[in-house]
């Protein structure tokens, strides 16, 4: 996708007039407002019709912005030297004085924050003097965004203004690493956790689906398409739609392949477009067959069991 000034202007302007519009990233679309402004804030929940108790993360350019805001430690200077910009979002300590919205963190004194990679966001990024918050661009519980239609489909005319930046590279949302006491895993996502234990020399605790949530986005329902969906499924039933990981000869209209030769990280950039296709097609309900459990192919079993929750 073309890099657009006058695209990146409008947004601006929108975002300095304390709105909330649709942006590109590399994992999926954000709905994006001032984390700086209540107002700008409040938008966004009331949007995605979100729980106020469920906190967002923030998006900086660069590491100095950060600093203003949040308290950093070895660890995430280990892991942003390697991974950002790019598919991680950090947990770290608010500072006292930081400006950060009390609405973005539902006044709790940590802050999730993330440095993405694709180019156009990170354009705006740097012409703006303020972080900004942003969840990913879907109704709550509901599929998220993979490309600027998807954002339409969700929030229609009530959204001013969605930068177009194509389709997102990775497809699923960051992976997610509390780093205030002893590391540990929030949520998978785009980066796979074998990597972040290799920077940091350690295996690492999953806290996905604990019981005390910390994040209420480690919900059980989630990344739902809206119909009933099951995975690990051998044969579909009649009129069900079939999800599968490797394409085969057969082409069937119900049949919907994520990619060619079972390679995940296609396999992910594809499952969300997928779901919404064949939610858009009146499927009444999903078969997915066996996503192998390996790499990326976590995640995406992650957010199948969830999306199996409805
Ligand atoms: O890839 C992504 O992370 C995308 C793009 C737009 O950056 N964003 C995204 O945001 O997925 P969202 O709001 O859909 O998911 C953020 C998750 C939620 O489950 C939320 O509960 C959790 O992060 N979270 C936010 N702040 C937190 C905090 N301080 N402690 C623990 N979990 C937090
Ligand atoms: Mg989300």
């Amino acid at each position: 996708m073309k890099f657009n000034q006058s695209n990146i202007k409008k947004a601006k302007k929108y975002l300095d007039g304390d709105y909330c519009i649709g942006v590109p990233t590399e994992t999926v679309y954000g709905l994006a407002a001032n984390a700086y402004s209540n107002i700008a804030v409040k938008k966004i929940f009331l949007l995605k019709k979100r729980p106020k108790t469920n906190p967002l993360i923030v998006h900086y350019s660069n590491i100095s912005d950060l600093k203003r805001d949040c308290l950093i430690n070895d660890n995430f200077i280990k892991l942003y030297k390697k991974f950002s910009p790019g598919p991680i979002t950090y947990i770290l300590k608010l500072k006292k004085d930081s400006k950060i919205s009390n609405v973005v963190t539902n006044k709790e004194k940590n802050l999730a924050v993330r440095f993405p990679k694709h180019k156009i966001f990170k354009k705006l990024l740097n012409q703006l003097n303020y972080p900004l918050a942003a969840p990913s661009a879907n109704i709550s519980t509901r599929l998220s965004a993979v490309q600027a239609a998807d954002v339409k489909e969700e929030f229609g005319s009530k959204i001013k203004y969605i930068l177009d930046g194509g389709k997102c590279n990775i497809g699923l949302e960051s992976t997610i690493i509390n780093l205030i006491k002893k590391p540990s895993i929030l949520r998978l996502g785009g980066l796979e956790v074998a990597k972040i234990e290799k920077v940091l020399g350690k295996k690492l605790n999953l806290n996905i689906n604990p019981k005390s949530k910390i994040g209420p986005g480690q919900s059980q329902l989630h990344y739902s398409p809206g119909i009933p969906l099951k995975t690990n499924v051998k044969k579909p039933k009649k009129n069900e739609a079939f999800i599968l990981i490797k394409k085969r000869k057969v082409n069937l209209d119900n049949y919907f392949y994520l990619s060619k030769t079972n390679n995940l990280s296609e396999a992910a950039k594809n499952l969300y477009a997928c779901l919404r296709r064949v939610k858009n097609k009146g499927f009444k309900s999903i078969a997915v067959e066996k996503i192998p459990k390996t790499g990326l192919g976590k995640t995406i079993n992650d957010r199948l069991n969830r999306a199996s929750k409805y």
